[in-house]
């Protein structure tokens, strides 16, 4: 049987980690076997575990680009149920092609990242994955500006930058609902 392809997407703070970690310990108790993964890249807490702003963590296998995933997965062969990915927004777009396969191979695959950059533009490789998906869970955070449970972007508060990858936490962005992107942002969606 084919496996499932979950994708949880938001804004930065939304729990889309603390969802993936969620996940992972439903795996975990029921004595699945799985394997976690997240991008080199993404080193603020920690370079071999998954960590959520609030604190929690598991360990996982860091990782240059998604090859290594199909390289590591592929050893596996009939030995995993499910595999979990962070951060998929830092990835190549090769990761759709890799992750077919192995959802076709049977094995269950869950991944987490930020759908838009603090620009309003689509991560691609996200974007990709959400159309194969199974599942699709869209995150909200709580509105840094307005308090409102209802922020689906992230606000860069640190300036402009010419790539949309930046890695950092609440010293450069927050949260935000639409209509407090859009006063932030005036300049360009005003
Ligand atoms: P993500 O991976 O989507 O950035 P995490 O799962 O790592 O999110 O973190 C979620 C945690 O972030 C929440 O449980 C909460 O403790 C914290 N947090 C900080 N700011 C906010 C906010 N504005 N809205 C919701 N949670 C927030
Ligand atoms: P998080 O969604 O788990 O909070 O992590 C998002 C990471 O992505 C964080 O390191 C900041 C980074 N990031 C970018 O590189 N570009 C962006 O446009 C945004 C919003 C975040
Ligand atoms: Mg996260
Ligand atoms: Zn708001």
């Amino acid at each position: 049987m084919s496996g499932k392809l979950t994708v949880v997407v938001g804004p930065m703070y939304s729990g889309k980690t603390s969802t993936l970690l969620s996940m992972i310990e439903i795996y975990t108790l029921g004595k699945k076997r799985i394997k976690v993964f997240k991008p080199v890249i993404d080193d603020r807490y920690s370079s071999d575990h998954v960590v959520s702003h609030s604190g929690q963590m598991a360990e996982a296998i860091n990782v240059y680009d998604s090859s290594e995933i199909k390289e590591i997965v592929s050893k596996e062969k009939g030995k995993l149920d499910a595999i979990f990915i962070d951060e998929i927004n830092f990835f190549d777009e090769n990761l759709l092609r890799i992750v077919e396969e192995i959802i076709f191979s049977g094995v269950d695959v869950f991944c987490v990242g930020l759908d838009l950059s603090y620009k309003h533009r689509p991560f691609a490789v996200t974007a990709n994955l959400m159309a194969a998906a199974d599942e699709v869970i869209k995150k909200k955070a709580v509105c840094h500006i307005c308090g409102e449970y209802n922020a689906t972007v992230t606000h860069r508060i640190s300036g402009p930058t010419d790539s949309e990858i930046d890695i950092g936490g609440m010293e450069k962005y927050i949260a935000v609902c639409r209509d407090c992107y859009k006063k932030l942002n005036a300049k360009d969606w005003g």
